[in-house]
């Protein structure tokens, strides 16, 4: 535990609710290994104080952000200046303070590659089915069509939407990569081995028996199932998956590695993955005792 005195740097999460959020654990965490006199802090922030709070944090010399539901869009006027995988996706979970104001960046899609990275699932050239067309996913079939994935079969119950979804990445990206289908209709996919990324809220808890897709025949195409929720650590999705002889993955890495890399991007360092092994170790323990409560 630090001690803060008149050099401690601050960084905080700016959103309604925080009350629940992970992410104070995993910055002072890191900043205990990092040996770093930083703090974490939440803040909540009503709607109508967004614009003060930011220019606020500023001015206080406040070193980085994360922003979470539901300002990830209404912050993108108030930086200045945004990565260009944000700006595409249309939403900002992480700002980093330039000489002028806040960088956005979103670290969740850049921490879901990393994540997806260190259990050796590469996107390039890769087969990929996105199932769902909401924001999460919509933010994943951005990803996918920026790192040279193969064909993206996006799958949503609401076909107008994946359409939608589907022709605003490829227009992005002057492809067709993105083939959008009703989700029902699964069982016309192509016979190939798909990296399946699980982006509706179908699982979570506590709807924890239930999957997109039921059918046993969808789940034998998939050699690799990544499901972003992570609560319950193992949904209906994973054990479908691993029925079908693949492996399976929940969204808790991708959590971790968003926190890693805002850490990295406000403190110019690099954390190793051991350093990040033991933030999820610590994050695991957390979840319990949360199920404990
Ligand atoms: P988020 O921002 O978390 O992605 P969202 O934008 O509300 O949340 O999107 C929820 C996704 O889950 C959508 O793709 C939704 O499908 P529809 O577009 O057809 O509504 C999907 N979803 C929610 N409940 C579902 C269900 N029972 N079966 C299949 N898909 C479902």
């Amino acid at each position: 535990m630090i001690s803060i005195n008149g050099k401690t740097r601050t960084c905080g999460l700016v959103g309604n609710p925080v009350e629940h959020t992970l992410s104070p654990m995993i910055h002072n965490t890191l900043a205990s290994l990092q040996d770093h006199n930083l703090v974490y802090i939440p803040f909540l922030v009503e709607k109508e104080k967004l614009i003060e709070a930011i220019k606020g944090a500023f001015g206080l010399n406040i070193l980085g952000m994360n922003v979470t539901i539901p300002y990830k869009s209404d912050i993108i006027p108030l930086l200045c200046e945004i990565d260009e995988l944000a700006e595409n996706i249309g939403a900002v979970n992480t700002l980093v303070r330039m000489e002028d104001g806040f960088k956005g960046y979103n670290t969740d899609m850049l921490g879901l590659l990393r994540a997806m990275n260190t259990e050796g699932i590469l996107l390039k050239g890769e087969d990929i089915i996105i199932l769902g067309a909401g924001g999460a996913a919509r933010a994943v079939a951005f990803l996918c069509a920026s790192n040279g994935a193969n064909r993206i079969f996006l799958l949503n119950r609401t076909l107008e939407k994946a359409e939608q979804v589907a022709n605003e990445v490829n227009h992005c990206f002057h492809t067709s990569s993105i083939v959008p289908m009703k989700m029902s209709d699964h069982h016309l996919l192509p016979d190939k081995h798909y990296l399946a990324i699980q982006g509706t809220s179908v699982g979570l808890s506590p709807n924890i028996s239930e999957a997109p897709i039921e059918d046993k025949s969808f789940y034998k195409k998939i050699h690799t199932g990544y499901d972003l929720i992570y609560n319950p650590v193992k949904t209906k999705f994973m054990s479908n998956v691993e029925q079908g002889g693949g492996r399976a993955f929940n969204g808790l890495k991708m959590l971790l590695y968003q926190g890693v890399i805002a850490y990295e991007l406000w403190n110019q360092v690099s954390i190793s993955e051991s350093q990040a092994e033991y933030v999820y170790m610590q994050m695991m323990k957390e979840i319990e005792k949360k199920i404990n409560e």
